[in-house]
């Protein structure tokens, strides 16, 4: 089972996104390589359609973290982690963790016994990070083919492999 977070004694913030806080996701976004940038109209869909299953971390009012995700439609049991980011300043305080948590604890992910997410070979902080979840979780973690880099990409982004970690189960007191 999971542990329970430690309380956190500062500003920091987490919920849902809003829909007015699309344009700060963007700018997180950009402001965090190697992550892609998307359309700031496909982030306020993410903070309006895909809020339940998306969180924001909050520091005196400014957008520090972030966190998107999905339900693919032909696996309820998972959960699709398709971004990550923290700006440069408040990482190493564990905030991915508690953003995954937040979601987690919400009425849409209580069938979900996986966490999927994608990880270009050379991202050593993303693989750092998801090998701490796998962790926390107590659950293994599985690598398989996803989008290649010729096949899919055409070259044009490095190949993205596709990581799982579960079966968990969400534990009680989130
Ligand atoms: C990836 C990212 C979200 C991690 O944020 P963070 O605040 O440093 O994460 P945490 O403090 O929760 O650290 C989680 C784990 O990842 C490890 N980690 C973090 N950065 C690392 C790095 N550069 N290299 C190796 N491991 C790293 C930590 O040591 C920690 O492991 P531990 O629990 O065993 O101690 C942040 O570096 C980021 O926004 N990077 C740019 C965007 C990106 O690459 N996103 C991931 C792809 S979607």
């Amino acid at each position: 089972m999971p542990q329970k977070e430690a309380e956190d004694p500062s500003s920091l913030r987490i919920s849902p996104p809003l829909s007015e806080d699309g344009a700060a996701v963007h700018d997180l976004i950009a402001a965090c390589p190697p992550l892609d940038t998307n359309s700031l109209y496909m982030n306020l869909i993410q903070t309006t359609h895909f809020a339940d299953t998306c969180a924001l971390a909050r520091e005196d009012g400014d957008v520090i973290g972030w966190v998107s995700g999905h339900i693919p439609p032909r696996e309820p049991d998972v959960f699709f982690l398709w971004q990550v980011a923290v700006g440069e300043k408040a990482r190493g305080k564990k905030i991915p963790k508690r953003l995954v948590a937040d979601i987690f604890s919400r009425e849409a992910c209580r069938n979900v016994k996986y966490l999927k997410t994608t990880i270009t070979p050379d991202n050593e902080a993303s693989w750092g990070l998801f090998r701490s979840i796998a962790r926390w979780l107590g659950a293994p973690l599985n690598e398989s083919e996803f989008f290649d880099k010729e096949r899919h990409f055409k070259g044009r982004h490095d190949s993205e492999i596709l990581v799982t970690i579960g079966p968990f189960e969400l534990p009680a007191s989130l």
